[in-house]
């Protein structure tokens, strides 16, 4: 284990799949890690591995389908710590083998969209002045390829439901929200990007699809930390990365207008206040 760089990551989601290795991998090189997923079982277990090799981790429980709990789990990271440089917000969860049947979170909002996207956008919203005064810092977003336009006339999806349908569109959200709040962090020190780790890792989600897995798990993280730590990605900001690669996403995530509605939503939706909205950036003007 290398020795501690003074500096802390949350990584949302890393109590099993790619979010665990990320985590632990971050560890191994010298950062404090803030584990979060729901069971704490696995949570802790990590934790224990991590310090039994020198180490340093916290497990912070929550479940993102539930603003509370998100509000709790920001809270509960203010707590843990007086800086925060590195924000991965990668907990997610796919259809599952119920594909038909719609779901929805604490708050009644369609549960892929509430998990997958909503959250992170509460949690990076929250945990924003806190980053702004560790800058520089980093925010990833862990999307996917699969993506599909949110209709924003339905964007509950409460007619016409797929799995994948809630699924893809989650995933673009993460990616229109990145490209938005690049633009309001610019000049700040905080930075924010987005990418597609691997395809088909060997995880729990991949598992429970039924789909055979054709990446590793170790790819997704190599993807994943290269955004997260890489001197290459310095001051960049806005970008979508298909593995180690820069990309281009589905045609909405370029359309301000799309954007500008998801955010109106999403501040909605979450409640999210004037004050906590006020972006680092937008305050020192
Ligand atoms: N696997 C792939 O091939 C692939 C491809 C593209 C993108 N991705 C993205 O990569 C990310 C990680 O996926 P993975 O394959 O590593 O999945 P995974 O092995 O199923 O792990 C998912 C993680 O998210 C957490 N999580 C799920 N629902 C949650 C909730 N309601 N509240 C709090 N935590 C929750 C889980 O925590 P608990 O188990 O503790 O609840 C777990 O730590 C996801 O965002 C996924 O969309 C994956």
């Amino acid at each position: 284990m290398a020795k501690s760089n003074g500096k802390t990551a949350l990584i949302t989601g890393s109590t099993d799949g790619v979010g665990r290795l990320v985590a632990a991998r971050l560890a191994a090189g010298g950062w404090r890690v803030l584990v979060h997923g729901r069971d704490r079982k696995r949570g802790e277990a990590l934790v224990a591995e991590i310090k039994a090799a020198g180490g340093d981790a916290e497990f912070l429980p929550a479940d993102l389908a539930s603003i509370a709990e998100v509000r709790r789990l920001a809270d509960a990271v203010r707590k843990a710590t007086p800086r925060l440089e590195l924000l991965i917000n990668n907990a997610g969860l796919a259809s599952g083998a119920a594909r038909t049947e719609r779901r929805t979170s604490a708050d009644r909002h369609e549960l892929l969209f509430a998990v997958n996207y909503l959250s992170g956008f509460l949690l990076t919203h929250l945990l924003l002045p806190l980053l702004a005064k560790s800058a520089p810092a980093r925010i990833v977003n862990v999307s996917s390829l699969g993506q599909q336009a949110i209709d924003f006339d339905d964007v509950m999806l409460t007619q016409g439901y797929s799995g994948s349908r809630a699924y893809c569109q989650s995933k673009l959200a993460q990616i229109l929200f990145t490209i938005d709040l690049a633009g309001e962090l610019a000049g700040s020190g905080v930075t924010v990007n987005t990418l597609h780790p691997a395809t088909y890792m060997n995880t729990t989600m991949v598992q429970q699809s039924g789909v055979t897995p054709i990446s590793s798990v170790e790819e997704g993280a190599d993807a994943i930390l290269k955004l997260a730590v890489s001197p290459e990605l310095e001051g960049k900001s806005g970008l979508y990365c298909n593995g180690q690669r820069e990309a281009r996403a589905d045609a909405q995530a370029y359309d301000a207008d799309a954007r500008r509605k998801l955010r109106a939503l999403s501040i909605k939706l979450t409640g999210l206040s004037a004050k906590e909205h006020a972006s680092p950036q937008r305050g020192r003007r």
